[in-house]
């Protein structure tokens, strides 16, 4: 356990406003700051900053909290290397003996163990078993200085090479596996995982080695053997070699679909090229190299898959807003292959001429139609607008616009009239699906926060929907709290809300979402959110006069409850609660 003291001092020295701008870019708004959510994909911000409690929420997919737990997210780190992280950023030191934490523990006994199987890897490429790796490494043109630089190295074609060696320094079993080095047979042994492979280890931005990607010396099958997810390890979190590339000093990183690729291109001078990882590229990727650049190049092979695959990264690139460039390689498979044929100049030439990936899809949606009809003519206005209405920087769709009518021989006001009706619906469409996003997670963050409304649906709505209007309307507090006690609340956690409203009413407190931040936790912020957003939906509704409806009803089902349970009734109190339940049917 940490001591209190230094975590208050992490937190006053962490000033949550410049941690998290580094990593969202803030606007004010009134008291507090909002952006595009780290956490997931969106184009409307709902994400919220709140410096006075020093807090953090997000509306559309319900993260939340503090400075810590904002870290632990975004870089992917357990609490306490969360805290170390934010330790170091100010220069504060670790106090003692706190590592006493299992999960941390295995963490770097896990990068112990990679760490070492990388060294010994390498040094097997060098030695005799290694020979026709080394060969196969230097046909395909890297150097020993490029080898070196990526620590390249060969598992040889053994069951128990790497097993055996890290035995003898001190691994246990259950640590090669949970490394994913080494698996069991069935039988019950340990054997290594990656034989006969070239192997490429995997460094994140720290400089950890956290996976390995093996490939095969022939045509064999399966062509690469990847890590699995690990305790440090997730696919989609990673980018291999983003660890040099992030120190490439050049502005725009280099986006490519192969481990060989990419480093061909960093021998080839080109340090800031990066891969996905034995997977397809996700938004995960996509939000990756937004926090690192504001410019891809996107570099993907010319066959079906590779531009199927360059369809998928453009859309979710163009959701972190950077933007993008595309290179397609002439009558080459991939850049590897390029730069060996023509040299690094001529890939360099074909990086300057690469045109951006709009005029690229225009230059497609161009190709499926028919221009010299006048049908063909309209539908390809219609698709081209559609696909300039996806371009944020208007000075950008003012100028393929204007190139569009020119093209077309029609005004340059109708088509951006065009473009500006094609964005109106998008962004009907958008909210649309945000919307209904929101109140999915909503619903399943209800089942969380709020276990008990599923078994009283009745008197959970109506809670839900008085809690809705209160927060809107605090006023209404002052008549209300003279009619319902929180004890008559059904549900547990919509009592302790009705509560927090009432005292923060008592103490002439603010009553305003961002204030509910610091007392309850993000799941619950999420089923909050959800009842002020339907009340804000049921606008007609939002009287005193309906308020008292919904305190009759959760009153009603208070006294039901009541009944359910005759035996913890006196006769006294059945006849009189029979009684009240006559006259609010009346
Ligand atoms: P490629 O088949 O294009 O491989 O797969 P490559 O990188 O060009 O390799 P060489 O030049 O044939 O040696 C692109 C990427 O897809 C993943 C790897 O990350 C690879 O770098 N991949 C491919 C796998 O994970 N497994 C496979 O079996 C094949
Ligand atoms: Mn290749």
């Amino acid at each position: 356990m940490l001591p209190d003291s230094f975590i208050q001092e992490l937190i006053a020295k962490n000033d949550i406003e410049s941690v998290v701008s580094s990593y969202v870019s803030l606007k004010r708004r009134g008291r507090n700051l909002v952006g595009l959510c780290p956490f997931h994909g969106e184009k409307t911000p709902s994400f919220n900053l709140y410096p006075e409690t020093a807090s953090f929420y997000c509306f559309g997919c319900g993260a939340g909290g503090d400075v810590i737990t904002f870290i632990k997210r975004i870089e992917n780190l357990s609490y306490i290397d969360a805290v170390k992280f934010l330790a170091d950023r100010v220069g504060m030191t670790m106090p003692e003996h706190t590592f006493d934490d299992g999960a941390a523990k295995q963490r770097v006994r896990i990068l112990e163990a990679n760490r070492e199987a990388a060294r010994l890897y390498h040094k097997c490429l060098y030695s005799e078993t290694g020979k026709t790796a080394l060969d196969y490494y230097h046909r395909r043109g890297y150097t020993d200085a490029t080898i070196r630089h990526f620590g390249l190295g060969y598992a040889p074609d053994s069951f128990w090479f790497l097993r055996d060696e890290l035995r003898k320094k001190g691994f246990h079993d259950e640590e090669l596996r949970a490394a994913w080095l080494c698996g069991r047979s069935q039988k019950g042994s340990i054997y290594d995982l990656f034989r006969n492979r070239v192997m490429i280890p995997i460094i994140d931005v720290r400089g950890n080695v956290i996976a390995f990607g093996g490939r095969v010396l022939d045509d064999s099958k399966p062509k690469y053997l990847n890590s699995g997810e690990t305790p440090v390890f997730k696919k989609t979190n990673n980018l291999f070699a983003l660890n040099f590339a992030k120190q490439s000093g050049q502005k725009q990183l280099i986006l490519c679909e192969g481990y060989m690729d990419v480093i061909a291109l960093h021998q080839a001078g080109f340090t800031n090229a990066v891969a996905a990882l034995g997977t397809s590229f996700t938004a995960d990727h996509a939000r990756l190299m937004a926090r690192y650049t504001d410019e891809a190049i996107l570099i993907f092979d010319a066959d079906a898959a590779g531009q199927k695959g360059a369809q998928r990264a453009i859309g979710l690139l163009r959701d972190t807003g950077i933007n993008i460039r595309l290179v397609s390689i002439p009558d080459g498979k991939d850049p590897d292959e390029f730069i060996k044929n023509n040299g690094p100049e001529r890939f360099k030439l074909l990086l300057e001429r690469s045109a951006n990936d709009v005029e690229y899809r225009l230059i497609e949606v161009g190709k499926r139609h028919l221009l010299t009809t006048s049908d063909g003519k309209v539908n390809y206005l219609k698709d081209a607008t559609a696909l300039l209405a996806e371009l944020h920087n208007p000075l950008e769709r003012e100028v393929y616009a204007t190139r569009l009518a020119t093209e077309l021989g029609v005004s340059k006001e109708n088509v951006l009239l065009q473009i500006n009706n094609q964005i109106k619906r998008r962004r009907k469409q958008q909210q649309e699906r945000q919307m209904s996003q929101i109140v999915r997670r909503a619903e399943t963050m209800q089942g969380k926060a709020n276990p008990e409304a599923a078994k009283a649906v009745r008197g959970a709505s109506a809670e839900e929907a008085l809690l809705g209007i209160l927060l809107l309307n605090p006023e209404f507090l002052a008549t209300i709290e003279k009619e319902l006690q929180p004890e008559q609340m059904i549900t547990a956690f919509n009592r302790r809300l009705y509560e927090t409203l009432l005292s923060r009413h008592h103490e002439a407190k603010f009553i305003e979402l961002s204030y509910l931040a610091e007392e309850y936790e993000a799941e619950e912020m999420a089923y909050i959110s959800k009842m002020v957003k339907d009340s804000r939906e049921r606008v007609s509704s939002l009287t005193l006069d309906q308020a008292r409806r919904y305190v009759q009803v959760i009153q009603h089902e208070h006294e039901l409850r009541g009944l359910q349970n005759p035996e913890d009734l006196t006769p006294e109190q059945i006849q009189e609660k029979l009684k009240t339940m006559k006259q609010m049917k009346q």
